[in-house]
C-alpha cells in the first residue's frame, strides 16, 4: 500500500462478489481523491481482531456487510442517530481512538426512490415487506420523509410487531401486519425480505398494488427479480436495488471524504456491467 493514499476496505464473509471496490474506485476517480479500497474477507468470529488490525495499520474507514453489521454496531464508540435506529452499522470511520458507526442503507434507499426514481413519499401509504435487518435499517429514513402511513408486514407477524416497538413517537401512522391481513392499496411497496434469494415472492395479494403504485425490491440482478415480475403484472412501476447500493456507497464516501460523488454515472456504468454478465 502506498503511503500517499488513504485506505478503505469492505469487510464481509463472503466478500468476493462485493461491488463496493468498483463503486468507490469510480467515485475516487471522479472526485480526484487519492485512496485505495479493497475487499477484506474476515472469519465469522474474527471481526474485532480485524478492526484492531485495520486501525493499527492506519486504515481510515470500512464498509461492513453480512454477517458483521451487528458486530460493527457493537464495536462503534459513537453512533449516528440513523445507525442507532437501525441497530446495525454498514460504515465505520476511524478517527484516533474514536470509531464512528453510521448506517447509510436507509438513506440510500430513500435517495434512490425520491431523487433518482422521482417517487413522492410525503403523504404516501408505504408497505414495507420483511422485518429483518434490511427492513429495520430503512425505517427511520422512510419515516423522515413523512409518509401518511407505514405498514410493516412480515411472514412472522410477531417480528414486525417487535421491530416497530423501536419506532414509537413519530408523526406517521405505524402498523405491523401479517401478509394475509393487509388491505387497501399502497402507493409504494418495498420488498426488504430475502425471498428473492430463494426465487420466491412474499405471499401478498395483488390487490394491494395498482397502476399508480411503485414497487421496489432491495435485491438486484441482471434480470428483474421475481417480486418485480409479480408487481409488473399488476402494471405497477418497478425498480431494483442497484441504485440503493450505489447511493448508500455515496453516503459512506461523503462521510469519509467530505465530497459527494455523481451517482448517476456510476449507476449507468454498473448497470451495463450487470447486463454484460447476464
Ligand atoms: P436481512 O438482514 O436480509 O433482513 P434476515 O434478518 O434473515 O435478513 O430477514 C429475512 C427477512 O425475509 C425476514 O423478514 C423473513 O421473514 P420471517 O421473519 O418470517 O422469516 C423474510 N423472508 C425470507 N424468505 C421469505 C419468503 N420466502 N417469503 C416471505 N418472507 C421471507
Amino acid at each position: 500500500m502506498s503511503q500517499a493514499h488513504d485506505h478503505y476496505v469492505v469487510i464481509g464473509n463472503p466478500i468476493e462478489h462485493s461491488k463496493s471496490p468498483a463503486i468507490h474506485t469510480q467515485f475516487a476517480l471522479q472526485t480526484q481523491q487519492a485512496l485505495s479500497y479493497e475487499r477484506l474477507l474476515v472469519p465469522v468470529d474474527g471481526f474485532e481482531g480485524a478492526i484492531k488490525d485495520l486501525i493499527a495499520k492506519g486504515v481510515r474507514g470500512a464498509n461492513v456487510t453480512l454477517p458483521f453489521k451487528l458486530d460493527a454496531y457493537q464495536i462503534a464508540t459513537d453512533l449516528t442517530p440513523r445507525a442507532h435506529a437501525a441497530g446495525a452499522v454498514n460504515t465505520l470511520k476511524f478517527e484516533g481512538d474514536k470509531i464512528l458507526g453510521d448506517n447509510t442503507d436507509g438513506v440510500g434507499l430513500v435517495r434512490d426512490l425520491v431523487v433518482n426514481a422521482g417517487v413522492s413519499l410525503q403523504g404516501s401509504r408505504i408497505l414495507l415487506l420483511g422485518a429483518g435487518g434490511a427492513a429495520r435499517g430503512v425505517i427511520l429514513p422512510l419515516l423522515s420523509e413523512l409518509p401518511a402511513e407505514l405498514v410493516v408486514a412480515n411472514r412472522t407477524v410477531q417480528k414486525a410487531q417487535d421491530l416497530l416497538a423501536h419506532f414509537h413517537g413519530h408523526l406517521v401512522a405505524l402498523a405491523a401486519s401479517s401478509f394475509e391481513a393487509l388491505s387497501g392499496e399502497f402507493d409504494v411497496v418495498i420488498n426488504a425480505t430475502s425471498a428473492s434469494l430463494s426465487d420466491s415472492v412474499p405471499n401478498i395479494s395483488s390487490s394491494l398494488l395498482n397502476k399508480q403504485s411503485f414497487a421496489y425490491d432491495m435485491m438486484y440482478g441482471a434480470k428483474p427479480t421475481r417480486f418485480m415480475q409479480w408487481a409488473s403484472k399488476q402494471q405497477s412501476t418497478v425498480r431494483d436495488g442497484l441504485g440503493m447500493l450505489i447511493e448508500q456507497a455515496a453516503e459512506s464516501f461523503e462521510l469519509w471524504r467530505g465530497v459527494r460523488p455523481d451517482t448517476a454515472a456510476v449507476y449507468t456504468w454498473l448497470r451495463s456491467q450487470l447486463d454484460q454478465s447476464s
